[in-house]
């Protein structure tokens, strides 16, 4: 039996596999809107069997998107239209989630196939970016963020939490925070984009307000029955990564005891300047570290959709799930190669009876 193929119950929710899609950012609304390529998307993804399907980095306010096109959770026109998609998602057998976002001095960016870079000055589709402290990330992304006051970092936390609200009533079963990739959460809590003097600047425990005050504030309108989940850059790979492992482990400690469910394990992408050891499943260790130190269960991506890779990242215990993103975006059934290479009992049936049946068949 493939152990990436067995159940995994986190509160009330039970998924049918331990392979999740990750969430990925489409680049395709407008107003922050989901329309029919999200729908068909993230549909199509919950038909190819995965056991949860995350919906992209979703903006709590306009501020926060990434690109003018990116998708938005702070009107209801945009809650009606991610609800479709979460139904949508239900249908097909998967789990929805939806990872809500604010993207901080990397915001008012055009799209990666358009520059990746910062829309110009004088661009009317650009906006004043923010951060904790007025640093541009540089190279291509040199738009230098306004530092946030004390009341702009009561609004975020009050957007996260107004977004978890219409999240749920959505339908969506399962919240992640994006406090990832060098957006607005991540950088806080580094040392290379906060240098801020007041309380959530200095010590680890100032760097870390921000996120744990909005957790603290999603944790009481999202419902103890429900996942609460965050994704968090554990470490830069800038040369400082066992200071910034125990900083980050201690983090999650936190975040436990206000209730965090589980966490995804990524990389902090704060800075441009790293060492970033890409390649095959390469946050196994890291994974099973923070889940080791920290006793919560946890996820992770990056290069690991080899069955061989995913399957011993489950039976190992390097983590409780296994994020596969762009191997769906070749192949939207990529579950049913993992099965058939996992020998799982008639791997078709991990797509809906009407193609597994005939693809068993003959
Ligand atoms: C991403 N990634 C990403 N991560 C995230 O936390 N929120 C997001 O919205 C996005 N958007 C996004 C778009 C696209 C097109 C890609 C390819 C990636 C990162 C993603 O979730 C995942 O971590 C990576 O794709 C690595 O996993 P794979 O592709 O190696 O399985």
């Amino acid at each position: 039996m493939a152990e990436l193929f067995t159940p995994f119950t986190l509160k009330s929710i039970t998924l049918k596999n331990r392979i999740a899609i990750p969430p990925m950012c489409q680049y395709s609304a407008e107003e922050g809107v989901a329309n029919d390529w999200h729908y068909v998307h993230y549909t199509g993804l919950a038909r190819g069997g995965a056991g949860l399907v995350i919906v992209e980095a979703t903006a709590v306010s306009p501020e926060g998107r990434i690109s003018p096109n990116c998708l938005g959770i702070w009107n209801a026109e945009q809650a009606d239209a991610l609800a479709k998609v979460a139904q949508g998602i239900k249908t097909n057998g998967s789990v929805p989630g939806i990872q809500i976002a604010h993207a901080g001095r990397k915001a008012s960016a055009n799209r990666p196939w358009d520059g990746d870079d910062h829309i110009a000055e004088d661009d009317p589709r650009g906006w004043q970016t923010i951060a904790p402290s007025a640093l541009p990330f540089g190279g291509h992304l040199n738009k230098v963020p306004q530092e946030m006051t004390k009341a702009d970092i009561e609004r975020v936390t009050q957007d996260f939490v107004d977004a978890a609200q219409r999240s749920l009533d959505a339908g969506y079963e399962w919240l992640e925070l994006h406090f990832a990739h060098g957006y607005l959460a991540q950088s806080f809590f580094s040392t290379h984009t906060n240098q801020r003097t007041d309380e959530y600047g200095g010590d680890k425990e100032g760097r870390s307000k921000f996120l744990l005050d909005t957790l603290k504030a999603v944790r009481q309108v999202w419902p103890e029955h429900l996942p609460l989940t965050a994704r968090f850059g554990v470490l830069e790979y800038d040369g400082r990564d066992e200071e910034t492992l125990q900083e980050s482990i201690w983090l999650v400690q936190q975040m436990k005891e206000q209730g965090l469910d589980m966490l995804s394990v990524s990389v902090g992408f704060t800075i441009a300047e790293t060492n970033i050891p890409w390649g095959p499943a390469m946050l196994a260790s890291v994974s099973e570290r923070v889940r080791r130190e920290t006793g919560l269960p946890v996820s992770s991506a990056w290069g690991f959709e080899q069955p061989n890779d995913a399957e011993r990242a489950i039976v190992e215990g390097q983590m409780d799930q296994v994020l596969i993103g762009r191997a769906f975006l070749s192949n939207p059934h990529y579950t049913y190669e993992l099965a058939k290479a996992l020998n799982v009992d008639k791997p078709s049936w991990t797509l809906p009876a009407p193609y597994a049946h005939w693809l068993a068949r003959y």
